[in-house]
């Protein structure tokens, strides 16, 4: 046990480089959390011990042979010092240290997140600094859909980065192969040729190019309520005027915003402008709080798109990856809406939590991006090819779509028992996993999301009054019935 513990405070580079040895700070911070009160008696006797050193220097290997020795020797259970050892493991940095490192160095690009500071995961639950678990609703915005560690990209990773760590976008390379060998069954009939990228938003950026590459048209049609992402192309087609404002891209006049589920306004833009490209979300997730487009839309929008000779760009960088799924094998939303787009981004899941995203075309249309065209230092390296390879297996053999059906049917039948519970519950928007409903207020929301974390859940996505989730895709029946109770204690205490 002591070596156990001695391991967990000073780190062995040799098997962890990526740690520090532990602060004098969260041992105090560990010692509260797994024994309370008591901890703090303890924590007394070492501050004796690390008077020597600043409560966030690293221990040195003499202090942390001391606390050790002293930990050992006290009245603790086997099972206290194992969660001791466990959670400084986890995190060898306090809570407290990590964000006011974060409000230091980190540009406040969005609000920082510092209610929970997350140090573990396995399948759909985490574990925070404080040593509390939570069953994960977010899932990194639908990125880590396989769960919050996963034990095989871990290896695959592992074991690329001993072989082969990096390789530019434009050279053959293995690992790259192995996913085109595997890829093709889930991917939408003929949209075969991907070009690799790094973020959502670089996608949709050079979804974009492809698209003004192919089409000679500068002009774009995009919709109000949408979103795709934050590079300097993707806000552009944002609609939210608070992301493109402060850059001065509100007034783009390559970019014509059309009402979404409207048909005539598509049709209005495309003579008013002569737009030759659209991109949509077929599910309006971040910013209109899920709206679904309707199946008559679609079918409406694909035809017009034909006759004029114009092309469609699908965002599927949330809704992809079996998310949105209505019948076994949607891999992608356009597959549930029986249409096939002309491009497709894709992103988050792919990679089962390593970043790895692409555009994906026809070979017609890939032809209008020749040589020299664009290029990436990093797009579709050996890493992100690896776990994009290993994840897009795992979701076949986990038969991901198939778990989003069921679990779908159950959170509907859930949530409309809820509602007849709790009236101010309404307004239920669900394809697939990808889930909302007003709670009528944001105010209800923040207050209902602060509930479901004492519960245990970590639901922190919203839009306006209307709560998001995005569970991991493979989250279970029991867990699925964990989260509904939750929300039902948490309602009734808003009541
Ligand atoms: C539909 C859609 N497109 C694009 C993006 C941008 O992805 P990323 O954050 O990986 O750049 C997002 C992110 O939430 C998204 O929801």
């Amino acid at each position: 046990m002591k070596q156990q513990l001695l391991s967990a405070l000073i780190n062995d580079r040799s098997k962890h480089p990526e740690r520090l040895n532990a602060t004098p700070e969260r041992v105090f911070e560990v010692l509260e959390n797994v024994l309370g009160t008591k901890g703090q008696k303890y924590a007394q006797t070492l501050k004796g011990f690390f008077d020597g050193i600043g409560n966030r220097d690293e221990l040195t290997g003499d202090l942390a042979e001391k606390a050790a020795a002293f930990l050992v020797k006290s009245h603790l259970s086997q099972e206290e010092l194992s969660a001791i050892s466990q959670q400084l493991f986890f995190s060898e940095i306090a809570t407290d240290e990590a964000i006011d490192l974060h409000e230091q160095y980190k540009i406040p690009v969005s609000t920082l997140e510092k209610d929970l500071v997350p140090v573990w995961g396995e399948g759909c639950w985490l574990m925070d600094t404080k040593g509390k678990k939570y069953l994960d609703m977010d899932s990194n915005y639908s990125a880590t859909n396989l769960g919050m560690a996963n034990r095989e990209i871990a290896v695959g990773l592992y074991n690329q980065a001993s072989q082969l760590i990096s390789m530019k976008e434009d050279r053959v390379q293995i690992a790259r192969t192995r996913f085109f060998k595997t890829i093709m069954p889930m991917m939408p009939n003929g949209l075969h040729y991907f070009y690799f990228q790094n973020s959502g938003g670089e996608a949709v950026d050079k979804s974009l190019k492809i698209a003004k590459a192919y089409t000679g048209s500068r002009h774009v049609i995009a919709f109000k309520g949408s979103f795709h992402g934050r590079t300097h192309g993707a806000v552009s087609v944002t609609w939210n005027e608070k992301y493109r404002k402060p850059f001065g891209l509100d007034h783009e006049d390559w970019v014509h915003f059309a009402e979404f589920n409207n048909i005539d306004s598509v049709r209005d833009l495309i003579e008013k402008t002569g737009s030759r490209i659209i991109i949509l979300e077929m599910i309006q997730g971040e910013e209109a709080g899920n709206r679904a487009a309707t199946q008559e839309f679609i079918d409406a929008l694909f035809e017009l798109a034909g006759e004029k000779g114009v092309l469609v760009i699908a965002d599927e960088v949330q809704t992809g990856f079996g998310r949105t799924a209505v019948k076994s094998g949607d891999w992608f939303a356009c597959m549930g809406y029986n249409v096939i787009p002309d491009i497709m981004a894709i992103g988050k899941s792919f990679g089962g939590g390593y970043p790895v995203t692409a555009v994906v075309t026809r070979k017609e249309i890939s032809m209008a991006m020749t040589g020299g065209y664009d290029g990436s230092t990093f797009g579709g390296n050996p890493m992100a090819m690896t776990s994009a390879f290993i994840a897009t297996r795992q979701m076949r053999e986990k038969d991901v779509t198939g778990n989003v059906i069921a679990r779908s049917k159950q959170f509907i039948q859930g949530l409309e028992n809820l509602s007849e519970s709790f009236p101010f519950l309404t307004d239920i928007r669900i394809r697939g996993l990808m889930i909302a409903f007003s709670l009528g207020s944001e105010e209800n929301v923040h207050a209902v999301q602060e509930s479901l974390k004492e519960e245990g859940v970590m639901a922190s996505l919203s839009t306006g009054e209307y709560l998001r989730l995005l569970p991991p895709t493979i989250i279970s029946r029991e867990e699925t019935a964990y989260f509904l109770d939750a929300l039902g204690k948490s309602l009734a205490k808003i009541c």
